[in-house]
């Protein structure tokens, strides 16, 4: 019989609604962005993202039924995204579905943002199943996941600092490119020498699979600043380059070693910085290099979205994990 979820996603700047059939096919997938608002700012301003959520989620919702041709009398389950994000922003969609779920007597499911990203491959490749080592590397997260069952993970390596997405939005706003940065960054990069500057790559002796990205961020900065004090004009796209270098080199490196130390087969990648064209060409050639299946998403589906919370969701249900009236939004929330 299909089962059909209605996701919500509203936990950063991306007020998303989706309709998925069976965990796997995507019938609809509304995303209102509100980039254009913030980017003014130079970043994501939590009470302007939560307001913009407010004016936004009804319509979102409405959008992503018609589309897929359903209605709430169709729904087997609502899945929201409760946590980890910003505690406003989670709040309108916990409350969206919760008020939907108890009008309709629709079962509610709570689901955590990084097992959506996980979960946005088992929309890209249907044939994926677990065991898998995932990278999920976002503006707000850089973590080494080892995926052992569709609901069972164990964090591997996680950044001490800051997030990898993170890193190249400060970079961009250094760089006069704007928010978001990951997008200008690679942009620019494509026109410099990733080897014109040598940005340090973090490494730790007691978990080697552990990040750390505010080093090379205060390198690049470091660096900038003495080449203005000098007088010295610099290559922007050379800058660019070298730093996004510095940060692929380091994930690429690090997952590729989580997923041998774990024997595992197949390498994942998730999340907005998994939309980075270098960052999938240099796991394309480690993959190849060790003999492992490489999986990612397509660009859509890297950046926030609900069909990744939806398939989460399903896998959640078939679990029988639901929650009830009593959810609440969960900012720090841990895998
Ligand atoms: O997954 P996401 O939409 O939101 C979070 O959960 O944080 O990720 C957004 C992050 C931003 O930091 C953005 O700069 C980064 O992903 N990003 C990229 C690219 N596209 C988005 N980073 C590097 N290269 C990209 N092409
Ligand atoms: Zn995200």
């Amino acid at each position: 019989m299909s089962k059909l979820i209605l996701g919500i996603e509203s936990s950063c700047d991306e007020t998303a609604a989706a309709v998925i059939e069976n965990g796997r096919t995507v019938l609809s997938n509304v995303i209102s962005s509100q980039i254009d608002i913030h980017k003014k700012y130079g970043g994501v301003v939590p009470e302007i993202a939560s307001r913009n959520h407010i004016l936004n989620i009804s319509q979102v919702i409405d959008g992503a039924l018609k589309e897929s041709g359903k209605t709430f009398d169709d729904l087997d389950a609502i899945a929201v995204t409760y946590g980890p994000g910003l505690i406003g922003a989670l709040l309108v969609g916990v409350s969206a579905a919760k008020a939907i779920s108890a009008a309709r007597n629709i079962p509610l499911v709570a689901v955590n943002h990084i097992h959506g990203h996980i979960a946005a491959n088992y929309i890209a490749h249907p044939d994926l199943e677990p065991p898998f080592v995932c990278l999920v590397a976002s503006g707000g997260h850089s973590h080494i996941v080892y995926v052992k069952d569709y609901m069972d993970f164990e964090i591997l390596g996680r950044t001490r600092d800051d997030a990898a997405g993170e890193a190249f939005d400060k970079i961009a706003r250094v760089l006069g490119l704007g928010y978001p940065g990951g997008p200008k960054i690679e942009k620019l990069a494509k026109e410099g020498k990733s080897g014109a500057v040598k940005f340090p790559q973090v490494e730790f002796d007691d978990n080697c699979f552990d990040f750390s990205f505010s080093g090379v961020k205060t390198a690049v900065i470091n660096h900038l600043h003495k080449l203005e004090q000098r007088g010295e004009s610099y290559n922007a796209a050379d800058i660019a380059a070298s730093f996004q270098y510095a940060v692929v080199n380091v994930l690429t490196e690090h997952t590729i070693c989580a997923a041998k130390a774990k024997g595992a087969d197949k390498v994942v990648l998730a999340g907005g910085v998994s939309a980075n064209g270098a960052l999938r060409q240099s796991f394309e050639q480690a993959a190849e290099k060790n003999a492992l299946k490489l999986y990612y998403p397509t660009p859509i589906l890297c950046t926030d979205n609900a069909a990744m919370i939806a398939c989460a969701g399903y896998y959640k249900a078939q679990k029988g994990e639901f929650a009830d009236s009593t959810l609440n939004a969960a900012a720090n929330l841990k895998l």
